[in-house]
């Protein structure tokens, strides 16, 4: 229960994403929280009281002016009761007044009325998110302490793709953990590669694999919640990567080894979550390879070994690799950790449709003498479980592994 004991306002504005608030009321007193829910009145048009009600525990609170609540737990005692405010969805509206300190709402009021830090997880049109107005607003908010949780990019409810996407609620609810939690991996470097990796046959054909990214995404953004300070390598994929993470691009094995030897230098943990071509062409075509004979050959040649030669060149670091299996899990699981000399490492079966390219999974765990099982759960509760684990053992270790 990560935030047992912790007492959370959780201010809901008039946007489309109000309907995911349900979910994070949900998650929030999961964790342990005390929850109460004030909305805007225009967060009414997107979602009824009643639900938030029946999944806090408490009674939703909506108006500034209100006899009986003021009489119980007035405005001020409400506001100074808060650990924390989290605002989410927070409209571009809800931003301006905050920006602008205005107090005309009972939610707005709370956010000057209390001393403790605001989260805010933005969501709205991507017009509205890029408009220099709403730009300006985020700086203002920003400098003065709040922090912001995404927007997260991509298909939005209006049509448009671009930023402005409420982060899912288990982004936020591992973003509010993380504030109250221990920073496990301040002032660590973290190296983590993500995502697939590109072969070329020819100009337009290439070798691949399934692998998303998205683990490798939600572990970079658990590890920045836990403190570190990350830099990715990252195969082909299109998702935006967390606020203040270095991120380098490559397309080839190749490339992916070329920089990750480069920046390993100077790390402390490296997380190998990329699924890396075993093999690649031997010759690559200059010119599209053309139909014509019944049947081609292929030659491959082996691509060097990314996560073997880096915990072989670099010993300092705390080395985590990760085992997509189809079977034997624990036994290929193991043979990789003892042949690799890894300090770490976490399979998951990539049958059964879990694994690649969806938002959950499970992973099975193993080091040297242990194992722990973290069971299915959404792809950032799971990061934010295995870096803590993964932190853990680090810490224990850290004098053998420490670069400072
Ligand atoms: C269908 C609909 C969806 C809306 N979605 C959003 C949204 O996602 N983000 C946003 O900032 N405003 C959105 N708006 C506009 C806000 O609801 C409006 O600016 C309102 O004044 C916000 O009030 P509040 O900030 O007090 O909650 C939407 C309006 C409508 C009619």
């Amino acid at each position: 229960m990560p935030l047992r004991n912790k007492k959370i306002i959780l201010g809901i504005s008039g946007g489309i994403a109000a309907y995911k608030a349900a979910e994070l009321t949900r998650l929030l007193v999961k964790a342990g929280a005390d929850v109460r829910v004030v909305m805007t009145a225009a967060a009414e048009a997107f979602i009824t009281p009643m639900t938030l009600q029946a999944l806090s525990g408490h009674e939703v609170r909506g108006a500034l002016f209100d006899p009986a609540h003021e009489a119980a737990m007035g405005h001020i005692e409400l506001a100074r009761w808060a650990d924390l405010i989290v605002i989410a969805p927070a409209s571009a509206n809800t931003l301006a007044r905050l920006a602008q300190g205005l107090a005309d709402d009972l939610l707005s009021t709370l956010c000057l009325a209390n001393p403790n830090p605001v989260m805010a997880a933005p969501a709205m049109n991507q017009q509205m998110w890029t408009h220099p107005a709403t730009q300006r607003n985020m700086s203002l908010l920003t400098q003065r302490g709040v922090q912001l949780i995404g927007p997260a990019s991509g298909e939005q409810a209006c049509g448009d793709t671009g930023p402005g996407r409420m982060e899912e609620p288990a982004t936020i609810l591992a973003a509010v953990t993380a504030h109250f939690g221990e920073q496990q991996l301040a002032g660590r470097k973290l190296l983590l590669t993500l995502g697939p990796t590109r072969e070329p046959l020819d100009p337009v054909r290439f070798l691949s694999n399934r692998s998303s990214g998205k683990m490798g995404m939600a572990l970079a953004r658990a590890a920045v919640n836990a403190g570190a300070d990350v830099t990715i390598v990252a195969g082909p994929t299109a998702l935006p990567e967390p606020q203040g993470v270095k991120r380098i691009n490559v397309e080839t094995a190749a490339q992916m080894h070329h920089h990750v030897m480069q920046e390993a230098a100077g790390k402390d943990i490296f997380i190998a979550t990329a699924a890396v071509s075993d093999y690649r062409a031997a010759d690559i075509s200059a010119q599209k390879i053309k139909k014509s004979a019944e049947q081609i050959e292929l030659t491959l040649v082996k691509n060097p070994d990314i996560l073997a030669d880096v915990s072989a060149s670099f010993p300092q670091l705390f080395c985590v690799g990760f085992a997509a299996e189809t079977q034997d899990l624990e036994k290929h699981a193991r043979d990789k950790l003892t042949n690799k000399r890894l300090d770490m490492i976490a399979a998951n079966p990539v049958n059964d449709g879990l694994g690649f390219d969806r938002d959950d999974n499970s992973l099975e765990v193993f080091w040297p003498g242990g194992q722990q099982s973290l069971p299915v759960s959404s792809k950032q509760q799971l990061a934010a479980a295995l870096i803590e684990l993964l932190a853990n053992h680090y810490n224990k270790d850290h004098k053998r592994h420490a670069s400072d």
